[in-house]
């Protein structure tokens, strides 16, 4: 009988870890709802130990995610495991997650300490976990570089103390698929009790191979795969989730098992997550590439119109790649705009509906045909809930072959429109120039690119743009616009508005700090 694979997603937590990524808890509940929709069985929305900001998003998740379990990250220290609880409790099933390294490596030259401290540490933690919650996973890191008797002993001890999942990362990368399937068949043939307990995986992709191995464990006996959407995480990233998902869907007759997954909610999730974090999905990228459904040689074309399997493996609506099907038009009316935002599965307060069903309406005089896609980038455009402190009034651009780009900007700031001019390097530089002025933050940028999110010529530019004030500390921003400049323009302005969001956390929470001192 087929049996059932459970999905562990960290694309708050390992995949946030990504370099240049750093999510607002709106965007984080946003992607967490739609993972809810998607059918994962765990979310890890953060480590709420590490920031403020990381403890808020965990907690947020919680209180508003349903139908699935939260955890949130710990090293096997009480602080942390209070910290996650302090988050998760609110949660329908809280998970407690807490981690210590295993390895030697590990233990030697970054904890300091023993093998039998190690062991002490990971059962004292997972059995103050226990003492929150009945839901407890302990994950050795570093595991597949473990000396395997040593990290038996560990999984036997914490299983003992009531850990309920008990995951083996391969935390660097660094195994291969036959090697890591025999890994896990001597561990859950060996480790006394682990018949209690479900083992899953985590490997990363430091070769490529993060999906094969979860595959190659899934078939030697663990029964959860963690991952990431789109791969995304620390260095080359995690098992990306959607491949897990789809190669036990599709090679249902090789492993015979099944998740809970609702595929046809892959290809949504993926462009949200792409767009929320700013890390674009590769063309060739399986399952979710712009090319992944795409024929180029005519031999392949000719066999897809006569037969899709000839070279189609999945049906693209099994991911939920459809041809971007129109939505509405310029005359539709309110409610049914906010039935169909509901179909798509945006569930907003009336103040968000008007604020949509305008840009909805502007876009309608610009662009004739509006479909699914142009829909769903608006509505994500306006769901960043990073306070506006500035937004865009006018945009004036003066460009061409043989003058200096000059910019004229007006922003909004607390009802007031300030305005300043400036030149460039270009037409964009021009306008970060001129925004900068406003704002008084010199910010760089380390990053632009945009994307056509339909085709043709009133296609709507998707600005995608990275900047940084200190060179350390990257906000990503996005702005979509039919024209090219102010799609820009919107897209520095948005995290322009993080950053300037952040410094005001920063602040407010030294203040408290200093408050409290002084109390
Ligand atoms: O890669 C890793 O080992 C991790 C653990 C903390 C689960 O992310
Ligand atoms: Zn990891």
């Amino acid at each position: 009988m087929s049996q059932r694979v459970y999905i562990f997603d960290t694309t708050l937590r390992d995949g946030e870890q990504s370099p240049g990524v750093s999510l607002a808890v709106s965007e984080k509940v946003q992607i967490a709802r739609q993972l809810a929709r998607l059918g994962v069985d765990v979310i890890e929305a953060g480590f709420p130990i590490s920031s403020t900001g990381d403890f808020n998003a965990v907690r947020a998740v919680a209180r508003e995610v349903k139908g699935v379990a939260v955890t949130g990250l710990s090293r096997a220290n009480f602080k942390d495991i209070d910290r996650v609880w302090e988050a998760v409790q609110y949660a329908e099933q809280p998970l407690i997650h807490t981690f210590i390294a295993t390895s030697d490596i590990h233990m030697q030259h970054k904890l300091r300490l023993s093998r039998e401290q190690v062991l002490e540490a990971a059962v004292a933690a997972v059995k103050h976990a226990k003492s929150y919650t009945s839901s407890v996973e302990f994950s050795a890191e570093d595991a597949s570089r473990s000396d395997l008797d040593f990290l038996c002993r560990v999984l036997a001890a914490v299983i003992e103390a009531g850990a309920t999942v008990v995951n083996i990362p391969d935390t660097v990368g660094y195994t291969t698929p036959a090697e890591w399937g025999r890994f896990i068949e001597t561990i859950c043939g060996k480790v006394p009790g682990i018949e209690k307990a479900i083992v899953s995986v985590h490997c990363h992709n430091d070769l490529g191979l993060a999906v094969a191995n979860s595959l190659a464990a899934v078939a030697s006996g663990a029964r959860q795969v963690e991952g990431a959407i789109n791969g995304i995480g620390e260095r080359a990233g995690n098992a990306a989730l959607e491949e897990v998902v789809m190669a036990l869907h599709t090679r249902k007759d090789h492993y015979n098992y099944y998740t809970g997954v609702r595929t046809q909610e892959i290809y949504r999730t993926s462009k949200m997550v792409s767009t929320l974090t700013g890390m674009k999905v590769q063309a060739n990228k399986a399952v979710v590439g712009n090319n992944a459904f795409a024929h180029e040689a005519g031999i392949h074309q000719d066999g897809v119109l006569k037969e899709r399997t000839t070279y189609e493996i999945m049906n693209p609506d099994m991911v939920g790649i459809s041809s971007s099907k129109l939505v509405l038009g310029k005359h539709s009316g309110r409610h049914a705009f906010r039935n169909r935002l509901e179909e798509l599965g945006y569930i907003l307060s009336e103040e968000e509906v008007n604020k949509i069903f305008t840009r909805f309406k502007d876009l309608a005089d610009k662009k004739k045909n509006i479909s699914e896609l142009d829909l769903e980038a608006i509505v994500e455009e306006e769901m960043r809930r990073v306070p506006h402190t500035y937004s865009l009034e006018y945009l004036h651009i003066s460009s061409g072959t043989t003058i200096v780009p000059t910019a004229t900007v007006g922003l909004r700031q607390n009802g007031q429109v300030m305005e300043e001019a400036a030149c460039g390097n270009g037409p964009v530089d021009a306008v970060c120039k001129a925004v900068d002025k406003i704002t008084k933050l010199t910010c760089t940028m380390t990053e632009w690119g945009i994307d056509a999110i339909t085709e043709g010529k009133d296609a709507l530019g998707d600005v995608t743009l990275k900047i940084t004030l200190d060179g350390q500390k990257v906000y990503m921003g996005r702005g979509i616009s039919t024209d090219v400049m102010e799609a820009s323009a919107k897209a520095y302005i948005n995290a322009v508005n993080k950053l300037v969001w952040e410094l005001r956390q920063a602040e407010k929470n030294e203040k408290n700090e200093s408050e409290n001192n002084g109390s």
